[in-house]
């Protein structure tokens, strides 16, 4: 399965190449479209409904918007039942009042885009030859890159961390014997194994699941990313910033999209820049006399597009 990750300023026409290049790859590759842009225009530029599960718009292709007030409720929820299992016997702990300081801490519209991207993933494995992302515009988006890398920084400390508490816990319980405790009537032994320890192996899970979309995003035979921007200098310097982090990230960088380009001299002149400043050639969407909407007029765009130049080999 391979993903491309269409990227950029907002309003260039992300969601719309995302829809065009949907639509013609999926002659060929069983594909699905996925808006995760809170604000969802992927319907609208498709010319249909969509809602939070996948629906087929066309022999090989289907489309979903993710409801992503419902993925961070979701991860919130799920965050806090863990929690709760874990951590259940350490009173002092006020999950609940816990839980609504997090709701408004930064980064958790971040975390529950990757959460989401992760599970249109594993769910579509096997299903799919291929997923474009339509994503929300691009400092969010970025972040939410670049999350797997970051999690795995920490998420490699955190272990190293439980493992020293497990290894004292053992130390003490040679000397003391089993610590056994009871709470509300219930019996609790704390436990000195990795394979006994719920801290651990969700840990574990959490790394081995962000390692996943690690591996695909910067594997330049499985994923790649779509710049789109305009013709104007605003457009160009966001995404000069775009391709500086992706180059931190090891993330691939396919064909750089430019969009709506009208053909004044001006405009021209910024795409040679443009190219010249990021190494590539142009793919060049001209700036239609009516919104592209529906299949037939996104069709028309994808031929702008040499999408098999670029798309990643598998
Ligand atoms: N080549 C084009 N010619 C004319 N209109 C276009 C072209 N490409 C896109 N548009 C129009 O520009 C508007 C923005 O396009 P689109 O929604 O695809 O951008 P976006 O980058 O996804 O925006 P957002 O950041 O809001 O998600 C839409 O009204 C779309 O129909
Ligand atoms: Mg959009």
């Amino acid at each position: 399965m391979r993903a491309i990750f269409v990227i950029g300023k907002g309003g260039v026409g992300k969601t719309t190449c995302a829809a065009a290049m949907a639509v013609s790859l999926s002659k060929r590759l069983r594909t699905l479209v996925v808006s995760l842009d809170p604000a969802h225009n992927l319907g609208d530029v498709l010319g249909t409904q969509l809602s939070g599960s996948a629906r087929e718009i066309a022999g090989g292709l289907s489309a979903i918007e993710v409801d992503m007030e419902a993925a961070i409720k979701d991860y919130l929820e799920e965050s806090a039942r863990k929690l709760k299992d874990m951590y259940g016997y350490l009173k002092v702990i006020n999950i609940e009042g816990y839980l609504d300081t997090i709701r408004l801490s930064p980064g958790i519209e971040e975390y529950a885009t990757l959460e989401a991207i992760e599970a249109i993933l594993s769910a579509n494995e096997g299903q799919r030859d291929l997923i474009v992302f339509d994503t929300p515009p691009t400092g969010l988006t970025l972040r939410v890159l670049a999350l797997p890398k970051v999690s795995l920084i920490w998420g490699e400390r955190l272990v190293r961390l439980r493992r020293e508490i497990l290894r004292k816990r053992s130390a003490i319980q040679k000397i003391q014997g089993e610590r056994k405790f009871m709470l509300d009537g219930k019996e609790y032994t704390l436990t000195t194994t990795e394979e006994g320890d719920g801290v651990i192996q969700e840990l574990l899970d959490y790394m081995k699941r962000v390692e996943k979309v690690n591996e695909l995003q910067t594997d330049p035979k499985r994923s790649v990313v779509i710049p789109v921007m305009n013709p104007d200098r605003l457009s160009l310097f966001e995404t000069r910033r775009a391709f500086d982090t992706l180059d931190k990230l090891s993330m691939p960088i396919g064909a750089l999209v430019v969009n709506k380009f009208s053909g004044k001299k001006e405009e021209t002149n910024l795409i040679a820049r443009a190219e010249a400043e990021l190494h590539r050639p142009a793919r060049k969407i001209p700036l239609l006399e009516r919104e592209p909407v529906g299949v037939d007029a996104l069709e028309e765009i994808s031929g702008c597009l040499d999408l098999e130049e670029w798309l990643p080999r598998g």
